[in-house]
């Protein structure tokens, strides 16, 4: 029975590390034994296993199933023990038909609670009428089939290998419709993952194996360009193998298996509907869209000045400046170096003189070492208990830059309160705008504690997925610390996201930076992908990063533009600026000891190239802001794969080394050194040049473009308007410049796009109907072409205060343009209109 299964669809019954595992001990588990025929070596996590379940591996048996008001109900019975312990032999299963889109499965333990991740899930309470999927199950052994209706393709399968649910060992796999698959961050990978036995840990981690964050969540592409996802409620320690049958086995060491699926069919609406379980993301306050400036270790705040000066000398926009964890006092949260910082309250009034913003880190260790009485924040989080517990209950210590130091338990609203009380008190020294919340994986200079670790399960699972150097408490607190909602073991890869909503000020939007991120992150600040070198082939993975997390829902991210560590050539640092402009997020940050490598530490020619750069993306402004409205309302991405666009084009599947922005902006950066060229794929249709307005027709085809290196590659799509403005040194300045239509004509004549305007930084303006959303339409016909521009809704204030608007409602106007036959459609040639601006008004729109 064992030689009758295919390599590719082994499921591995040994996938223990740093074990070689011979025939008497897969034996011993009633697995097959066969070597593989490549040459790999056995029973690597990166190989074929040899090792693996035949297909009459006990499992679970569904014996009873009864309708509910969501779906179905049933109980799982398994006869045969697993070779881990505390295999739970009874189980509940519960299917949910939530939406017609949207499908629910939980299997808990229905004698004892187990942990439940602590996010707001929406609450069906109606079955959804009209499905786009069928549910079958298989009795004996338990199976679950998810198709997409009437295609009959399976979204899950996952008879192909048995059910696990034993106390720390959960596990269950599926058959894929294809090799497809995205998401599943945080890794350092190309976008399109690689299904050749690739195994994906996640396990909030400040290394590269297990990253930062931990996103239990694919996007997958069926044949015919339909897509779906599924997501895994579960925020333990796991590993997701993708294997090439193509199938996929999630095994995950604790919590209860409770996934949606996601049935689509495109892949934006996938990413909606995940979304609207985890949550939209937050609208940026608008000066979250600028030009973000850091490093570590300017050394003091006259030199975090003078590069701000240079920065304005020069002309290059830059909308906020940062600082990294040499503004402290030895290294302390919520103090400032008295000495070498001594002007930083100097330095934020004048940046705020002049219309910019600061930002500065802050770590969540607590200097535990200070002098009773002197250091506010532990002595008082020590009165009020906040500090996360070994498991003896005493404070853990652990160890971070300012040496021995407490964490703060963000599972606690208490904590809550004491960490904002800090950040009020700070405040009202150093007036900041923003926080960075760095470290917060938690990392740990220490493996758990200054006493180590105690000896038990959770330290020490049956099983432990692969995490770098093999230990759950590796660079981080105790698997067995306690919060005050749950074990370390379960809430581990929630602490950032804890912290990223603890970390909020109240008033105008918060904005917040975070490292370690997990699902519905974003709904609460944004991401940076950490620690990259300024290396060319860091500038290419970027790309993958940030399309990545804006599937995960979380648009806001971007990677630290010319590299963090090393030195990056000028060369590297002018295209990564070019890039970096159009991350969603976008700051040049670098690490201490590094030569500066802001836009004014360069020749004057690069300094240039990076000056156009950002001041393309400050003319783009208009267009960026509207895309992330579209996050926050519809969950769209804002940076936005190819095959969101053309999922109907296979080609566009595996492009990471291009993306758009929102549906019409395509940009295609240089990433390699030396060239004056660059070849992107241009998926079919009409294509217009940024720059010249000249365009070209696609077949679906490579293009060799020229790439002088003054100049990033945009091209527009046909059929889109883009609004954008004359750029100016901040956002706040460049609002209230004439709004501009770039109307690339599709090839019948038409084009359409539309703007989303409020005040910048009010809380919900959307919600509270603060804000104006237009939509201009352009049609040709001839010589003749027509804008309209419609007002889908402007606040009453404005349309009472501003008699102006009322003609927005549906102004049609004659315009003159150059014939389409030119391909240029825009001009000098003006026709203006007043547009509705809370924030600066009027807006001109010129066209
Ligand atoms: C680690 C962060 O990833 C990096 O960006 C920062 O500069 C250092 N910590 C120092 O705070």
């Amino acid at each position: 029975a064992c030689s009758v299964i295919p390599e590719p669809w082994r499921f591995d019954c040994y996938p223990e590390r740093g074990v070689v595992v011979t025939k008497e001990m897969c034996e011993a588990r009633n697995c097959c034994f066969i070597p593989a025929s490549s040459s790999l070596p056995p029973s690597r996590r990166n190989g074929i296993p040899w090792c693996f379940y035949p297909q009459e591996f006990p499992s679970y048996s569904l014996v009873s199933l009864n309708d509910t008001s969501l779906g179905q109900k049933g109980q799982l019975v398994r006869e045969v023990k697993t070779y881990y312990p505390g295999d739970i032999l009874n189980l509940e299963l519960e299917i949910r038909h939530e939406t017609d889109t949207r499908l629910r499965v939980r299997i808990t333990d229905p004698s004892n609670s187990r942990f439940e991740v602590p996010i707001t899930v929406p609450n069906a309470t109606e079955k959804a009428e009209s499905p786009a999927y069928t549910v079958e199950l298989s009795k004996e052994p338990f199976g679950l089939i998810v198709k997409r209706k009437n295609i009959l393709i399976c979204n899950l399968n996952t008879t192909v290998a048995p059910l696990f649910y034993a106390d720390q060992f959960l596990q269950f796999s599926s058959s894929l419709p294809s090799q497809f698959i995205y998401g599943l961050g945080e890794h350092r990978s190309s976008f399109l993952h690689d299904v050749q036995w690739n195994t994906l840990t996640m396990w909030a981690r400040d290394e590269m194996t297990n990253l930062y964050g931990a996103h239990p969540f694919y996007l997958a592409m069926e044949e015919g360009g339909n897509a779906y996802g599924l997501f895994l409620l579960n925020s333990n320690a796991m590993d997701v193998v993708l294997q090439p049958a193509p199938a996929v086995t999630w095994r995950t060491i604790g919590g209860i298996l409770d996934f949606y699926i996601f049935l689509g069919p495109d892949p934006g609406s996938v990413i909606e509907q995940y979304q609207e379980v985890i949550g939209f993301p937050a609208m940026p306050i608008y000066w979250a869209l600028g030009y973000h400036l850091c490093r570590w270790g300017y050394g003091s705040s006259n030199a975090t000045w003078e590069v701000v000066k240079k920065m304005r000398n020069s002309g290059t926009p830059q909308d906020a400046q940062w600082n990294d964890i040499d503004y402290m006092n030895h290294f302390m949260d919520f103090t400032f170096d008295p000495a070498n910082f001594a002007t930083l309250p100097d330095l934020v009034k004048d940046l705020h003189a002049h219309d910019q913003r600061y930002v500065m880190i802050l770590d969540p260790g607590i200097s535990s070492t200070q002098a009773e009485g002197s250091y506010w924040p532990y002595d008082e989080g020590l009165r009020r208990g906040v500090f996360i517990n070994d498991s003896d209950g005493n404070t853990l210590i652990g160890k971070v830059w300012p040496g021995l130091t407490a964490y703060p338990d963000f599972s606690d609203h208490v904590t809550h309160e004491w960490w904002y009380d800090n950040l009020k008190s700070f405040h009202e020294k150093v007036p900041f705008d923003g926080l960075w919340i760095d470290m917060n994986e938690p990392s740990n200079f220490l493996d758990g504690s200054t006493k180590g670790c105690p000896s038990n399960s959770l330290e020490n699972p049956p099983y432990t997925p692969g995490v770098l150097g093999g230990l759950l408490r590796g660079k981080t607190v105790c698997a067995s610390a306690q919060h005050k909602h749950s074990l370390h073991y379960n809430m581990h890869s929630l602490y950032g996201l804890m912290e990223a909503k603890a970390s909020r000020i109240v008033g105008k939007r918060p904005f917040v930076i975070s490292r370690s991120t997990f699902p519905s992150h974003g709904m609460y600040s944004g991401h940076w992908l950490g620690d990259n070198r300024s290396h060319w082939k860091d500038l290419y993975t970027s790309i993958a990063g940030i399309l990545t997390f804006n599937i995960l829902g979380i648009p806001l991210v971007g990677a630290d533009i010319c590299g963090f560590s090393e030195q990056p050539q000028e060369e590297l640092c002018v295209r990564w600026t070019q890039l970096g402009a159009f991350y969603p997020f976008t700051r040049n940050h670098n690490a201490i000891d590094m030569k500066p490598q802001d836009p004014t530490a360069f020749s004057s020619l690069a300094g240039t190239a990076m000056k156009q750069a950002l001041l393309l993306r400050y003319s783009l402004f208009p267009l960026l802001y509207t895309l992330f409205h579209h996050a926050h309302v519809h969950g769209h991405t804002v940076a936005r794969p190819l095959m969101f666009e053309f999922p109907n084009d296979t080609k566009t599947y595996g492009i990471d080394r291009q993306f758009l922005w929102g549906s019409g902006l395509l940009i295609t950066p240089v990433l390699d050194p030396g060239v004056n060229y660059v070849v992107g794929y241009f998926p079919e249709g009409l294509w217009y040049d940024y720059y010249t307005g000249n365009s070209v027709r696609s077949k679906g085809e490579d293009m060799r473009l020229p790439a002088p290196l003054d100049q990033i590659n945009l091209h527009l799509r046909e059929g889109t308007i883009t609004p954008t403005q004359t750029p100016n040194l901040t956002l706040w300045v460049s609002s209230g410049q004439p709004l501009h239509l770039v109307s690339a004509l599709s090839e019948d004549g038409s084009a359409s796009g539309d703007l989303f305007w409020d005040d910048g930084e009010s809380i919900d303006t959307y919600e509270t109907n603060q804000y104006a959303y237009i939509v201009f339409s352009v049609s040709q016909v001839k010589y003749l072409a027509t804008l309209t521009v419609s007002a889908v809704l402007v606040t009453s204030d404005l349309l009472h205060n501003h008699a102006p608007i009322c003609s927005l409602r549906s102004a049609d106007a004659n315009l003159m343009v150059i014939p389409k036959t030119h391909r240029k459609t825009w001009g000098d040639k003006a026709f203006s209109v007043a547009a509705p601006s809370l924030w600066k008004f009027p807006y001109l729109i010129t066209f």
